[in-house]
């Protein structure tokens, strides 16, 4: 039997990257997938496509994480249509780099809006579904940024550590509901988010890796797909870098 077989997902920011990869990895062991995006376009629904043809149950929803009121609708649908929700995976993220002289506060709050808030959106919302099944299965999408920081990188890195610190202050809460509540930190994963950069410095990164290349979206999916199921069971409250060594 499939090792996620009748569970129910929710992945934010799974229509690319490496929330899609996790949205696959984790159908491909028999989880149902529901995952959201700021919207449901062509990119959305090739992904939902791609999961039904895996044998599982698969929606995408329109839904900005950074919005409490949108989140808060989303998952209810999202319950009311799956019928529980055993896996959320807080992935959606964004980048907004300059060197802090530079930063604006627009700048600042996007950052810390999608990424730190929208993980208080949804573990908010489904914790209420995992609380009454007294079981269930949080994963935050951090980054090695937030556990060493980066120049030019102040408002994501804050963002990241914040989520390491709710993550641990969360396990804390939940667990005597047999509820755990995880970390990933990736490090330097080739996805559209880090194409964005510049050659040379893509290249001065992937040196400074011990493994000498960077990640792929299924390195980190392979680590989600560890914590939503039972191979975890005793882990929660933890932090795990999938950077190939860069981070020890
Ligand atoms: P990506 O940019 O390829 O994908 C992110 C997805 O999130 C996109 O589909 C985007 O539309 C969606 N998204 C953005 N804002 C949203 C919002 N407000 N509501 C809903 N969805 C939204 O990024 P990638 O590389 O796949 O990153 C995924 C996560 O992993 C992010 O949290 C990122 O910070 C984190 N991460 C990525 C690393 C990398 O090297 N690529 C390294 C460390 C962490």
């Amino acid at each position: 039997m499939k090792m996620l077989a009748g569970k129910n997902a929710l992945v934010t920011g799974g229509s690319r990257g490496i929330g899609r990869a996790v949205a696959i990895t984790l159908a491909n062991h028999g989880a149902n997938i529901a995952f959201t995006d700021l919207v449901y376009d062509d990119q959305a629904k090739a992904v939902e496509k791609e999961l039904a043809g895996l044998g599982v149950k698969a929606r995408g929803y329109a839904s900005n994480a950074a919005k409490y009121d949108e989140t808060e609708k989303t998952v209810d649908e999202v319950a009311t249509e799956f019928g529980t929700i055993d896996i959320l995976v807080n992935n959606a993220g964004i980048t907004k780099d300059t060197l802090l002289m530079r930063m604006t506060e627009e700048q600042w709050d996007d950052v810390i809006n999608v990424n730190l808030k929208s993980v208080f959106n949804f573990t908010k919302t489904v914790q209420k579904y995992m609380l009454k099944q007294r079981s269930g299965s949080i994963i935050n999408m951090s980054s090695v940024v937030g556990l060493s920081g980066n120049a030019g990188q102040s408002n994501y890195a804050a963002s990241k550590a914040g989520i390491l610190g709710f993550t641990k202050s969360v396990a804390r809460e939940v667990g005597s509901r047999n509820v755990r509540c995880n970390a990933i930190a990736p490090g330097f994963i080739i996805t559209d988010m880090t194409a964005a950069l510049p050659d040379d410095i893509r290249e001065q990164w992937i040196a400074g890796i011990p493994l000498k290349r960077g990640g792929t979206p299924e390195d980190v999916a392979n680590i989600a797909l560890f914590l939503a199921s039972d191979l975890s069971s005793y882990v929660s409250g933890q932090v795990i870098s999938v950077c190939g060594g860069m981070k020890t």
